[in-house]
């Protein structure tokens, strides 16, 4: 099946008939029918489909790899998205990585290593609030004991999510990517580098330390009549002073702040709330930069509390630490496109490629060209010839790091053989 067509069997799921946009929340209703395409097309491709206890899921080429001592090359992206996102933020690279697979077998390409197709469960934390929730339990980064405290806005446990979406949860590091040693994600571009650049594809030199940080504001409840304006403790203004602090201070130090998640309480209109709960997303070009932007937001934060007679406190809930992504990997996949390569430019969003880099795994990105850059919206896009160009860069980079079995040696008729793909 081509491309094209695994873009279209995707497209209605979990789009929204009146923005256009998708939510595909994990372990919901839309993100488990885009997973059950996935295991449906790694089937057809006579794929070896494995899941781990956090709801990640791999579909493994293991090609001539039988005996292979080389580390299993793993590419794969995944299929939940931002409440209201775009179609390309996660089923690009998953479509890519299947859609490549495809094209090296055309070429007759047997890998030495296995390579493995991943989806990993929760990468926008749209539900359970930890970003990357699914790479973070894999290699350990986030304790069980912690996710398992994880509910979503209704109270729903994530234990509890993942039964009833008929995954038997067993959290914690898995061995699902079955001795790796490489990991190359394909992602659509979220920002205009590679349009400036003219450039169809680029490999990303490393990711922007990020965070996201809960303030908690209490205050107390009043008619929105009868209190006079000085006898307030209005935890909405500490908010909404707090926004415009962090808006400040992104601006004056050149990085990044987003108030995107606010939560009223109780939300009557004719009520001063009694607490406001919102989310700070944070990232900046260091992790010092990052952690006195932070310092900054919450000091102001709490000076106007003083003022406003309400009080606040901070929570991490998610921080990503900077990461330098392989330089070896990135200029090996660089060196495939054409002059003097593909460019290698820095993103500032964040990835499951981040988390496997941060555990050690030597780890590349390939992005595909967004033609406004919008990203995490209804209108995020990238043109059909560029993501072709993607799926040919990305079969080149994992042919490049899984090796090819000299043909006649005892597998290496595998192509042949395989599994009834379409
Ligand atoms: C992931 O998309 C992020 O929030 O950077
Ligand atoms: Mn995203
Ligand atoms: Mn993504």
């Amino acid at each position: 099946m081509s491309f094209e067509q695994m873009w279209r069997e995707l497209a209605p799921i979990g789009r929204s008939s009146t923005t256009g946009g998708y939510f595909r929340q994990p372990f919901g209703s839309a993100e488990r029918e885009c997973h059950a395409w996935f295991v449906e097309q790694c089937a057809a491709r006579g794929l070896e489909v494995e899941q781990d206890g956090n709801g990640n899921t791999v579909g493994w080429w293991r090609g001539g790899s039988t005996g292979s001592t080389r580390g299993a090359v793993v590419t794969g992206s995944h299929l939940d998205s931002v409440v209201d996102g775009g179609a390309y933020d996660g089923p690009l690279g998953v479509v890519s990585a299947l859609a490549a697979v495809d094209l090296l077998r055309e070429r007759g390409f047997v890998p030495e290593a296995p390579i493995g197709i991943a989806c990993f469960v929760e990468e926008e934390g749209s539900r359970f609030g930890i970003a990357c929730l699914g790479s973070r339990l894999l290699t350990g980064t986030l304790p069980p004991a912690q996710a398992r405290e994880l509910r979503d806005p209704d109270g729903t446990y994530l234990l509890d999510a993942m039964t009833a979406a008929g995954v038997e949860p067993d959290l914690g590091r898995s061995a699902l990517l079955d001795e790796p040693g490489c990991f190359v994600e394909l992602h659509v571009e979220q920002g205009r580098d590679l349009v400036h650049r003219d450039a169809a594809v680029g490999v990303a030199s490393g990711i922007w330390p990020h965070g996201r940080y809960r303030f908690d504001v209490t205050g107390q409840a009043n008619h929105a009549g009868t209190t006079r304006m000085e006898d307030r403790h209005d935890p909405m203004l500490t908010y909404a002073m707090t926004v415009l602090a962090a808006n400040k201070q992104a601006r004056l130090s050149g990085q990044r702040a987003t108030f995107g998640r606010v939560d009223v309480r109780p939300n009557g209109t004719n009520a001063v709330p009694s607490a406001v709960t919102a989310w700070l997303d944070a990232r900046a070009d260091s992790e010092e930069h990052l952690e006195a932007m932070l310092a900054d937001v919450q000091r102001l934060a709490e000076e106007r509390a003083g003022r406003d007679g309400t009080r606040v406190e901070v929570t991490a809930e998610s921080v990503s630490p900077a990461v330098r992504f392989d330089a070896d990997v990135a200029r090996r996949v660089s060196v495939l496109g054409p002059g003097e390569g593909w460019p290698v430019i820095p993103t500032m969003a964040g990835h499951d490629a981040g988390i496997l880099s941060t555990a050690g795994l030597p780890t590349a990105m390939v992005f595909v060209r967004n033609p406004t850059g919008i990203s995490h919206s209804p209108e995020e896009h990238a043109e059909l010839a560029d993501c072709l160009v993607g799926v040919e860069v990305l079969a080149d980079a994992l042919q490049e790091v899984a090796g090819e079995i000299s043909p006649g040696s005892a597998s290496a008729d595998e192509t042949t053989s395989g599994g009834g793909r379409e």
